[in-house]
C-alpha cells in the first residue's frame, strides 16, 4: 500500500509518555518522536491538468453532464470511447454497503458482497483512540478497493445535537475537538488506500425531523467552534477529497446550492480542493446548485435524466443561462479526483482486500476498547467463572443483530456475533446457559403521514410485556447464579430519517429489568444502544451496569470478554447522559426540532459545555467510564513558570498510577476554563485527551502539548479566531465532571 506513513511532527494537540514508574520530565521538544502525533493526508493531484484539460476538450456536452449525476443509484457516468470510468460510490460509516440495485433501492441481490461490520460512530467515539480511528479508516479503505469502490460515503460526523437524533448511534460526539481528532485519522487512512472519503454531512444536519426542507439558524460564533471543526480539519489536516452537501437549509439556502458554505468557506477559506456530493435527492435547482459550488447531484430512483443536473442542466447551457466553462470547472475537478484515485488506469492502484482475520480484528480491537463500564458497586463484574455454575442470559437484545436495520446504510456481513454467541464462545462449558427472551421487539403499524421525501414517520412501539415470556425470565434469573440481561435498542428503533421521540426505553423493558432485579440481585444490566437512553431508574437498582454499542462484526466476543474480564473496560461516553431530556441544551431552550426553522439558541453551550456551565447534573456526564481497576492521576504542572505566547506550545504533564489489581487502559481528558474571559465561556472545553495503558501497580508520566491557538475563540466582528490573553485553568481527569488536577497557565 503506498503512502502509509503516519508524519510526525510538533503541531496538534496530544500526548506522550516521557518515562514509566517515575516523574522525571523530559526537557527537549526538539526530537520528533516525542512531539505529538499528526496524521497529514494526501492532496488532489495536479500532474494530470493539461491531460485533463485535453479529454474535457474532447467531450459533448451530453458526456460532461452525465459525469455530473447519478446515472445509477451509486454512480456517474463514464465516457467509454475517452477511458472515462465511472465514479463508483458506496455507502458508509459501518462498512461498505452491499450493492444496491442501478435503479431502485433494492438490494441488487448478490453473492459477493459481504463485508466486515465495523462499530457504528458511537462505539469508535467511545474508544477514545485516534490510533483505532486510524485502524478503521484504513481497514474499511481496503474492503471498498476490494469492491472496486472509489468514493466511500463516510465518515458521519455531525455534531450529536440532541440525544434524541436518529443518527447519534452513527456520529461521533457532542464535543467539536474529540469529534475532529477522530475524524483525520480515519480519514487520512481511508484515502491511502486510493479511495476518496465523503465526508458527511456538510452542514448543520443535526436533526432528521424535518430535515429535507428544515432552515438551520446557528450563530456565527457557535458555527465556527461547534460545528464546523471537524470538516475544517477533515478539509485542512486530512485532505478529504469529498464532502457531502447535506439535506437541510442553511441560513435560507440549502446547503447543495449555499454559496457561502460551499464556495466561500469550503473552497476559499479552508482551500477544499475535492468534489462535492449531494445527499441523495437533496438537489432542487440546476444553475443554482452548479454554481454554488455542488460538482456531483445524487438521487433516489426516478428517470435519472430528470435530475438537475441532467436534461435540465443541458437545456440551461443551450439557453445560454450557465457558462460552458462553469461547467468544465465542475468536471475537471471530478477528472483530478479520478487521477489522484488511479482510477483512470495505468498506475498501480490499491486492490484492497475484504472480510479478512485482520480486518475483523480491527473490529474486534475497536468494539473491545468502547465499552463502557457505567457502574460496579458490588463488584458483580468481571463474572468469575469459577465460582459460578448457572447464568441467565435474558432479553432480545442478546441475540439482536445490528450490521442491517432500519431506513439507513447498513452492511451485509457474514459475521456478526451476538451477545449471547460471544459468551458461549468464551464462557467454559461446564457453565450452564439458561437464555429467555424476556420481551419482544414490537411495532404499531405504521399511519398515513405527510412526511417529507427523505424524512420519515417514527416507529412507535409497543410496550407491555408477555406474561409468558415475563414468567421465563424471571425463572431463568431464579435459577442461575448470575443473570445477564441485553437492553437497550437496535437500528430498527433508532434510525436515520426520523428523531426519536423521547428517552423511554422501548417495548416495556424497564419493567422487565425491574422484575428480573427483584429476582436475582446479582443481575447485570447491559445497554446496547447508540444514543442516551432514560436509566435512571435502573441505574439506581442495579449494581452492575454497561453500556455498548451497535458494535461491529466481533461486537458479542468483544462484550463477553468485558463481562469476564479478559479485557479491562476502558469506553468513554462521548456524549452526555442526561437524567431528563429537558436538561439537555436543545430541549432546556426549546428550540428543538423547531418547524420550517429551527434556531440553535443554546449557542456554543452544546453537551457537557451546557451540563457543566448552568450546573445541571446529567445522569453520566461526557467521558465517563469505569475500569476494574482504580487510578490515581494526580500532580498536573506546566513546564515552564513564565506565561506563553500565542505561537507557543503549552506542555502539561501529569502522573497517573494503577492502584487497583488489573492492568488496565485510561482515558486522561484535558479541559480548559478562562477564567474572567470577555466573551462568553463554556465552563470546561476538551483541548487534549489521550488514552494510556498502565500496568497494575505502576506509574507514568504523560505530557498534553497544545498548541495555544487550540485556546482562541471565534471573533465575529473581526472574522478570526483570537487567543485572549490572560489565565487559563488547565483540568486533567477522567470525565468533565472529575477533575482530578489542574494547573494555571498565562497567556501573554
Ligand atoms: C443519507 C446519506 C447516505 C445516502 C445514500 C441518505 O439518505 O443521508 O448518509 O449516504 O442516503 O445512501
Amino acid at each position: 500500500m503506498n503512502n502509509k506513513v503516519i508524519t510526525l511532527s510538533m503541531v496538534t494537540v496530544s500526548i506522550f509518555i516521557i518515562s514509566c514508574n517515575n516523574a522525571k520530565q523530559e526537557k527537549d521538544h526538539s526530537d520528533p518522536t516525542i512531539a505529538s502525533k499528526r496524521y497529514s493526508g494526501n492532496p488532489i493531484t495536479h500532474a494530470f491538468d493539461m491531460e485533463i484539460d485535453s479529454l474535457i476538450d474532447q467531450m459533448t456536452l451530453e458526456e460532461k453532464s452525465g459525469m455530473l449525476h447519478g446515472t445509477s443509484m451509486f454512480t456517474t457516468a463514464g465516457i467509454e470511447r475517452l477511458g472515462v470510468p465511472e465514479l463508483k460510490m458506496a455507502d458508509g460509516p459501518l462498512g461498505v454497503r452491499e450493492e444496491i440495485s442501478r435503479d431502485s433501492w433494492a438490494p441488487a441481490g448478490l453473492d459477493n458482497d459481504f463485508a466486515t461490520y465495523f462499530p457504528a460512530g458511537g462505539g469508535l467515539s467511545a474508544t477514545w483512540n485516534t490510533e483505532l480511528a486510524y485502524k478503521f479508516g484504513n481497514s474499511v479503505g481496503e474492503e471498498s478497493r476490494a469492491r472496486n469502490k472509489d468514493v466511500l460515503l463516510s465518515p458521519a460526523i455531525n455534531i450529536i445535537r440532541t440525544p434524541l437524533g436518529g443518527r447519534t448511534y452513527e456520529y461521533f460526539s457532542e464535543d467539536p475537538f474529540l469529534n475532529k481528532k477522530l475524524t483525520v485519522p480515519f480519514i487520512v487512512a481511508l484515502q491511502n488506500n486510493d479511495v476518496a472519503a465523503c465526508v458527511k454531512h456538510y452542514a448543520a444536519n443535526n436533526q432528521e425531523t424535518n430535515r429535507d426542507f428544515v432552515d438551520v439558524q446557528i450563530d456565527e460564533r457557535t458555527l465556527r467552534e461547534i460545528y464546523l471543526p471537524a470538516f475544517k480539519a477533515a478539509v485542512t489536516e486530512a485532505k478529504a477529497f469529498s464532502m457531502m452537501g447535506a439535506y437541510n437549509k442553511f441560513r435560507g439556502e440549502y446547503l447543495c446550492e449555499n454559496s457561502h458554505m460551499l464556495n466561500n468557506v469550503l473552497r476559499d477559506e479552508w482551500g477544499f480542493e475535492g468534489i462535492v456530493i449531494s445527499d441523495w435527492n437533496a438537489v432542487h435547482t440546476s444553475v443554482n446548485s452548479l454554481e454554488s459550488g455542488l460538482d456531483i447531484e445524487m438521487g433516489t430512483p426516478k428517470p435519472f435524466n430528470e435530475f438537475f443536473l441532467a436534461d435540465p442542466l443541458i437545456d440551461s447551457v443551450k439557453a445560454g443561462k450557465i457558462s460552458k466553462t462553469e461547467i468544465d470547472t465542475h468536471v475537471k475537478r471530478i477528472m483530478q479526483l479520478m487521477y489522484t484515485l488511479k482510477s483512470m488506469g495505468g498506475e498501480d492502484r490499491a486492490k484492497g482486500s475484504i472480510n479478512t482475520e485482520a480486518h475483523f480484528k480491527d473490529a474486534y480491537d475497536i468494539a473491545s476498547e468502547s465499552v463502557v463500564l457505567l457502574k460496579n458497586n458490588k463488584n458483580l463484574l468481571p463474572i468469575n467463572t469459577a465460582s459460578i455454575k448457572t447464568v441467565a442470559v435474558i432479553g432480545a437484545n442478546a441475540t439482536k443483530k445490528n450490521a442491517l436495520g432500519g431506513f439507513g446504510a447498513g452492511v451485509k456481513t457474514k459475521r456478526e456475533v451476538t451477545p449471547l454467541e460471544g459468551l458461549k464462545n468464551r464462557l467454559p462449558e461446564s457453565i450452564k446457559i439458561n437464555y429467555a427472551e424476556g420481551y419482544l421487539e414490537r411495532y404499531a403499524p405504521k399511519k398515513e403521514g405527510v412526511f417529507g421525501d427523505v424524512t420519515q414517520e417514527r416507529a412507535e412501539t409497543i410496550d407491555v410485556l408477555d406474561p409468558k415470556m415475563l414468567e421465563e425470565a424471571i425463572t431463568a434469573a431464579k435459577n442461575s447464579d448470575v443473570a445477564i440481561i441485553f437492553a437497550g435498542s437496535n437500528r430498527d428503533y433508532e434510525t436515520e430519517a426520523s428523531d426519536r421521540a423521547d428517552l423511554e426505553l422501548p417495548f416495556a423493558q424497564g419493567e422487565l429489568i425491574e422484575k428480573v432485579l427483584e429476582a436475582n440481585p446479582n443481575t447485570i444490566v447491559v445497554m446496547i444502544a447508540g444514543a442516551p437512553f432514560d436509566i435512571s431508574h435502573i441505574k439506581e437498582k442495579s449494581s452492575a451496569l454497561i453500556w455498548s454499542w451497535f458494535n461491529g462484526s466481533e461486537g458479542g466476543n468483544a462484550l463477553a470478554d468485558v463481562i469476564l474480564g479478559n479485557v479491562n473496560p476502558s469506553g468513554k461516553l462521548p456524549w452526555t447522559m442526561p437524567k431528563s431530556i429537558n436538561d439537555s441544551p436543545a430541549h432546556a431552550t426549546n428550540s428543538f426540532p423547531g418547524d420550517k426553522i429551527v434556531s440553535y439558541d443554546e449557542g456554543i453551550l452544546v453537551g457537557y459545555r451546557w451540563f457543566d456551565t448552568k450546573n445541571i447534573a446529567p445522569l453520566y456526564p461526557f467521558g465517563y467510564g469505569l475500569s476494574y481497576t482504580t487510578f490515581d492521576i494526580k500532580n498536573a504542572r506546566s513546564e515552564k513558570d513564565d506565561a506563553y505566547m500565542e505561537n507557543e506550545t503549552i506542555y502539561i504533564s501529569v502522573d497517573i498510577e494503577n492502584t487497583g489489581n488489573m492492568d488496565g487502559k485510561e482515558v486522561l481528558q484535558l479541559y480548559t476554563t478562562k477564567k474572567d474571559s470577555k466573551v462568553d465561556r463554556a465552563a470546561k472545553e476538551l483541548k487534549g485527551f489521550e488514552k494510556v495503558f498502565v500496568s497494575k501497580g505502576q506509574k507514568t508520566t504523560v505530557t498534553f502539548a497544545i498548541p495555544v491557538k487550540e485556546l482562541a475563540y471565534y471573533d465575529v466582528k473581526n472574522k478570526e479566531w483570537t487567543v485572549e490573553p490572560g489565565t487559563y485553568n488547565f483540568k486533567i481527569g477522567n470525565s468533565s465532571r472529575a477533575i482530578a488536577s489542574e494547573v494555571s497557565i498565562t497567556i501573554n
